[in-house]
């Protein structure tokens, strides 16, 4: 049975309220708060995605109780490292001094963190490898266009991180299930252009560098494809919803939290929220919030988990643990 045996975050130090915006751009509490939920993010001043990533990681390993180097495998699931090449991973892997781990990237937007778990437990059910590290992390606030208000007051910096296993199956606990999608041709919703094509034979001009999303519209993507997501992975696994105690769900918005939790039929206190602090941080913000509820001990053992993300692609994944 594939466990997970650790968890960790880290968020950078300055902590940005939704007061502190309006004194830089035209938005106010009220308007951010009541649309989303989000009172404060934390932005990276002196952090970095890698930074932040092997701090979470560290206390991962701690509290699965292994060493850097009985890790054989590293995923890192992010769409804002800090450079192009090396990957985040190996940046990772080097600062840890896991020497035995295979180490890359995985970019799946915001439901990269769920996907880059589903990858791992794929690699380890397989019995090809034994120890995985699993990271989102990101520092988006280099990603936005900070005269856009409509985009920059959702998201946030930070990254969360944890440590599967393969361990000899005593209770039937671990990843019982999960399942993923995409859907490129609605891709057009959130988007951000990469680099032009410039060579000696071509030189294209740059597109928008920065996030853009048509807002309404990831909206609906949302709250149509969560709940059947989340369905769709509680029956693959054999339970039913009211089974399930927690639903980790990526923290975009509160009111799709909300609308999910309304047409799944669940009461609004197993749907744990922490984007009234961090905002939306895409990959990092599902195993930031599992970190701080396994920390404050609110998930207890054998009590069942689903985890949710959806985001840019589009794509959208789910996974079932019972913990
Ligand atoms: N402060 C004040 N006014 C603002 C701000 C702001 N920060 N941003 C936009 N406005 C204004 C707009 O200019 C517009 O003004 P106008 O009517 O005079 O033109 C008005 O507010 C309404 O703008 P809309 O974009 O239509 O606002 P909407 O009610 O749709 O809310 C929101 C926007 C909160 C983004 C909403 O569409 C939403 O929740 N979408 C979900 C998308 C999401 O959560 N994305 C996260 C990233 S994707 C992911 O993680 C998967």
């Amino acid at each position: 049975m594939i466990k997970i045996c650790g968890t960790g975050s880290a968020l950078p130090t300055k902590r940005v309220t939704n007061d502190d915006l309006a004194q830089i751009m035209d938005t106010s509490d009220e308007w951010i708060s009541s649309r989303t939920g989000i009172r404060a993010r934390h932005l990276a001043v002196e952090e970095t995605t890698s930074g932040l990533s092997v701090d979470a990681a560290k206390q991962a390993l701690t509290e699965a109780g292994i060493e850097p180097d009985e890790l054989d495998l590293i995923i890192a699931a992010t769409l804002s490292p800090d450079h192009v090449l090396p990957t985040l991973a190996c940046e990772v892997q080097a600062a840890l001094g896991a020497t035995q781990a295979v180490a890359f990237d995985l970019h799946a937007a915001c439901s990269g963190f769920l996907f880059a778990m589903n990858t791992a437990v794929a690699y380890l059910n397989s019995g090809v490898y034994q120890n995985a590290l699993i990271i989102g992390a990101e520092t988006l606030s280099k990603m936005m266009d900070w005269t856009d208000r409509g985009t920059c007051v959702l998201f946030g910096d930070g990254a969360g991180a944890a440590v599967l296993r393969r361990l000899p199956d005593e209770d039937g606990a671990g990843i019982l299930a999960y399942v993923q999608h995409s859907d490129g041709v609605r891709g057009g919703v959130l988007s951000c252009a990469g680099r032009p094509l410039v060579n000696p034979y071509v030189s294209h001009e740059a597109g928008h560098p920065y996030v853009e999303m048509d807002g309404q519209a990831v909206y609906r993507f949302a709250v149509g494809t969560v709940p059947r997501v989340v369905t769709e992975v509680v029956e693959q696994a054999g339970l039913t919803l009211p089974d399930i105690d927690h639903f980790v769900l990526h923290q975009a918005n509160s009111r799709i939290i909300e609308a999910v939790a309304k047409r799944l039929h669940q009461p609004m206190e197993k749907f744990p929220m922490n984007l009234q602090e961090c905002g939306n941080i895409s990959a990092a913000s599902v195993p930031i919030l599992l970190d701080s509820l396994n920390k404050n001990g609110m998930i207890k053992r054998n009590e069942y988990i689903v985890l949710a993300g959806f985001g840019a692609g589009l794509t959208w994944g789910a996974a079932l643990i019972q913990w």
